[in-house]
């Protein structure tokens, strides 16, 4: 079945998508980016991924490339042409495409918007919830405002690359007081001795991810107390259970951090039951 990406304005191709060579977001990395989750043939979380995507617009000054409801009509009908019903979508905005400058282009330029759509194999995720996944830590190194989700990714392509070499899943970006700051593309937690939930306030430090922000309503839910309290790596190692969030993993459990073993070594309970209520609480717009 041939695959279908969303390219400024038309639907083409996969294999056949392509942007401008001057395409700002391949010259400078100026642009952001979304990625959602569908399940069960439903987009999860649409609005707020929407109302993040046009936070990031705002703070980076990028005009919307269209009406929101449109946007919402094409990712529908992308999905459609895809056949996703369980998988992912990307959306990404340039600031357009104009003669290599470093200032803005002029007035009145195109914003850029690519989509593209994939099913994804729950055999893997399952796989990953049930026998956990491995982490290392990095020390920080991107720039403060990691709270907009631009596609500029170098840092933490470079740290998950690392992740992989040393046998890891995902690299957890960590302060220079030693705090813990969030994963490559993830959201991080732990469950701390007093079986209290734990992650780091989202300041500007981290990017609030809209599992995050769900799964705070998930825990409400179960009546789990959640405090947005910074923790340390060593409060890490020795919590009761750790777990990323991200709208690709939902809640993936991390069993070991920097060859150090997590509690037991095997994925929590917890993370489980969040995992296993988020759908229900999420917000479910149908394809
Ligand atoms: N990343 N922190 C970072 C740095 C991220 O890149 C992501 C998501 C998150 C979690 O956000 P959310 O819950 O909204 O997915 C936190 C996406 C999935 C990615 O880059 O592929």
């Amino acid at each position: 079945m041939p695959r279908f990406a969303y390219v400024n304005g038309r639907y083409v191709r996969h294999s056949d998508a392509a942007v401008h060579v001057e395409d700002r977001g391949y010259q400078f990395a100026d642009g952001v980016y979304e990625v959602c989750e569908v399940r069960h043939g439903m987009i999860v979380d649409l609005t707020r991924h929407l109302d993040r995507l046009d936070r990031s617009l705002r703070e980076i000054r990028i005009a919307w490339p269209m009406r929101r409801s449109a946007l919402i009509s094409v990712v529908r009908e992308l999905l459609r042409r895809n056949k996703v019903t369980n998988g992912l979508f990307y959306l990404q905005v340039t600031r357009g495409v104009a003669r290599r400058d470093h200032v803005f282009p002029a007035d009145g330029t195109p914003s850029s918007i690519v989509i593209t759509a994939k099913p994804t194999d729950p055999r893997i995720i399952a796989a990953k919830n049930s026998n956990g996944i491995k982490a290392i830590t990095a020390p920080e190194n991107r720039w403060d405002r990691v709270d907009v989700k631009t596609v500029g990714l170098l840092p933490n392509v470079l740290a998950r690359q690392q992740a992989k070499e040393q046998g890891a899943q995902e690299a957890i970006f960590v302060d220079a007081d030693g705090y813990v700051k969030e994963g490559a593309a993830t959201n991080v937690w732990i469950i701390d001795g007093n079986g209290k939930l734990r992650t780091r306030p989202a300041d500007h430090g981290i990017l609030r991810g809209i599992t995050r922000t769900t799964l705070m309503v998930v825990a409400e839910k179960l009546e789990l107390t959640v405090e947005e309290r910074p923790f340390t790596v060593s409060e890490m190692l020795t919590a009761r259970e750790v777990f990323i969030t991200a709208a690709t993993s939902i809640c993936f459990p991390v069993v070991e951090v920097d060859g150090k073993v997590i509690a037991n070594g095997h994925p929590g309970t917890t993370a489980q039951k969040l995992r296993e209520a988020f759908f229900d609480v999420a917000e479910k717009t149908a394809i």
